[in-house]
């Protein structure tokens, strides 16, 4: 991809702007989804308390998996590397955009298999290992990108 053009007096040496722009996209995608899922989560929670039958597992995860952690990707990509990182990058953008397939592949093949009842099969199961995958990259992803963080730093 074609990294954008800055002005020479908006560069930095201190971090790559290409490399953060990049990231911020993947924030940007996660904040966006994040939106979506609370319109449908909110909706079937409106559905279900007017006695419509739809299974609470779907409401809560389109809400809680769908809109609060998926929001809270996205804010992390965007805040947690400036904030703490050493040069603002996060350890690697890769993982983060893997991160985002896994996350919404896991979050509706989840949700389909269980409205389907087909939570034991192939289906259910590496829907569900997806969606836990992408937490633990999550996880892995930050981590290293703090640890990385205090590299060189003085004690204390
Ligand atoms: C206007 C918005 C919402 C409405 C009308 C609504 C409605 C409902 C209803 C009717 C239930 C079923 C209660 C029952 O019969 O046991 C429920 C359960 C639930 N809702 Fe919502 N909800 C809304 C927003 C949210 C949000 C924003 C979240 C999370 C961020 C959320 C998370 C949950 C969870 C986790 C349950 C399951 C609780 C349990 O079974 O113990 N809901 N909601």
């Amino acid at each position: 991809m074609q990294a954008k053009a800055y002005p020479a007096w908006a560069q930095s040496t201190l971090y790559d702007q290409a490399a953060l722009d990049a990231l911020y996209r993947v924030a940007f995608r996660f904040v966006l989804m994040s939106l979506v899922y609370l319109a449908f989560g909110v909706s079937l929670g409106g559905l279900i308390f007017l006695g419509v039958r739809i299974p609470i597992f779907i409401h809560a995860h389109l809400n809680l998996y769908g809109f609060l952690l998926m929001f809270i990707f996205g804010m992390a990509y965007k805040l947690v590397p400036p904030m703490f990182a050493r040069r603002q990058q996060l350890f690697s953008l890769r993982l983060a955009r893997l991160q985002f397939w896994l996350a919404n592949g896991g979050l509706l093949g989840m949700i389909g298999a269980y409205a389907l009842h087909l939570e034991a099969t192939a289906l259910g199961v590496g829907a569900m290992g997806m969606a836990v995958a992408a937490v633990w990259i999550f996880v892995l992803n930050m981590g290293l990108t703090l640890n990385g963080s205090n590299r060189g730093m003085p004690d204390g």
